[in-house]
């Protein structure tokens, strides 16, 4: 296995007052282990090794270090259990002393967001790598908010301006070390700490499933998912997959004759293929091209924003399900589409190709033009695009050679091709 440069802390360590449970609230059973095992399966279904970092109360740090090594995903050079502090930020920092000398990035992830994504990591890690400092999910806020003195409103903040700030937060290790070193007085997250220390930090999009469990009706709320989650993976056992079968060295010896055993079920598996052409445009419009945005880049024309591999990639979708295309499907008279990004559009179709009985199985995309240089956010792309097709996204660019539209820089385009398998 290669060396991670990737070290992920997962603090562990408080007592979950809010929750009102006699265990930590880390050790709290939630479906088949606890929110911890939840939160270290999605930290190690990441797409890169990574170094992990747990932080526990001090009197589970024995327990916690035998049952992570007893599970077959995590090797014990790349897992460190450590005792936390009093206050979060304490448990952060002793997880911070416990890095290996080649990470170059952290992330920091709450246990109590035990069902975050193993995507989310990945982007997050992306980012940080290709932006160079520091980086949180967040998700819009939907509430009107207000600021209250007293019990009284003293006035209606701009929800535009806010963001919900979840976890895991990601930095160069280097700037979160100088923070930590730096920090007087108490922060409620990393990312705070950080800002606190002159660190600038970025948001990217953040994932409902990310959640943290604070109280009884958010713990009610992720088991509710897991037991969803769970429901749907045993179906799929039902209908023929292989976990039906049972191991034949766990079989007990029969003088009956053996069960007939149900033919595995053929997928056959679809492809489509989808290409998008946008024009550069002759005004300031900002360039958003694979989900990113792409500051300082001539941007694209388009009743939406342009995004040319995210169209192709929804064609692409679109026409392995049989489900048409982006025109049929969204239209370009929709005013609610004026200015929309891919994100809009890749999680209807992938929605949509859902419910026609499909999954993902991976996309390849390919951007064909001389700008933007695809190379330094290749990762970041990947990672955004994946996230919303909850898939593997690949993302290459070549250009032309000179010849064409695309050699003349006039335009973009993209070309892209996915597989889906039968749900
Ligand atoms: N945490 C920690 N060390 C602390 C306090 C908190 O490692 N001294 C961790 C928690 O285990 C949790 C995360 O930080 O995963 C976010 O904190 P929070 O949700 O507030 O958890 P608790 O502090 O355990 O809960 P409460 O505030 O209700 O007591
Ligand atoms: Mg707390």
């Amino acid at each position: 296995m290669s060396t991670p440069s990737v070290a992920v802390i997962v603090v562990a360590a408080g007592s979950g007052t809010r929750l009102g449970r006699p265990e930590p609230k880390a050790f709290v059973p939630l479906g088949d282990g606890t929110l911890l095992s939840h939160a270290v399966r999605g930290v190690l279904g990441m797409r890169e090794p990574v170094q992990l970092v747990v932080v526990v109360p001090a009197e589970r740090v024995d327990q916690t270090r035998a049952e992570l090594l007893a599970s077959a995903d995590a090797s014990a050079e790349l897992v460190v259990v450590v005792a936390g502090g009093e206050l979060r930020q304490d448990s952060v920092a002793a997880g911070l002393a416990q890095l290996a000398p080649e990470i170059g990035v952290v992330l920091v992830h709450d246990a109590a967001r035990a069902l975050t994504p193993s995507l989310l990591f990945d982007e997050v890690a992306a980012a940080v790598r290709t932006r160079g400092h520091g980086v949180v999910p967040g998700l819009p806020v939907v509430d009107t908010v207000k600021r209250v003195a007293d019990g009284r409103v003293v006035e209606t903040v701009d929800r535009a301006e806010l963001a919900a700030v979840q976890t895991p937060q990601g930095f160069p290790r280097g700037a979160l070390e100088r923070a930590y070193r730096l920090a007087g007085g108490e922060f409620t997250d990393d990312a705070a700490l950080a800002a606190a220390a002159g660190v600038q930090v970025d948001v990217v999009p953040g994932d409902v499933r990310a959640f943290k469990i604070t109280v009884p009706a958010d713990l009610r709320r992720a088991e509710q998912l897991v037991a969803e989650a769970g429901a749907g993976a045993e179906a799929s056992v039902r209908e023929g997959g292989s976990a039906a079968q049972p191991h034949a060295d766990d079989a007990e010896p029969s003088i009956l004759p053996p069960e007939p055993v149900a033919e595995p079920r053929v997928l056959v598996p679809r492809v489509g293929t989808g290409v998008d052409v946008h024009a550069f445009a002759d005004d300031d419009t900002p360039l958003w091209l694979a989900g990113l945005e792409w500051p300082g880049e001539r941007g694209l024309a388009g009743h939406s924003d342009g995004d040319a591999a995210s169209h192709a990639i929804c064609d692409a979708l679109l026409a392995a399900a049989g489900l048409g295309d982006v025109g049929r499907i969204f239209g370009t008279a929709d005013p609610e589409l004026d200015g929309a990004h891919g994100e809009v559009f890749l999680r209807e179709t992938v929605r949509r190709v859902r419910e026609a009985g499909f999954v993902v199985g991976n996309v390849s995309v390919q951007l064909v033009g001389n700008r933007p240089k695809l190379a330094p956010r290749r990762e970041e792309a990947e990672a955004l695009l994946s996230r919303f097709v909850g898939a593997p996204v690949s993302v290459s660019a070549t250009t032309s050679d000179g010849l064409g539209f695309t050699g003349r820089g006039e335009g973009v385009a993209a070309i892209a091709t996915a597989l889906l398998l039968p749900a």
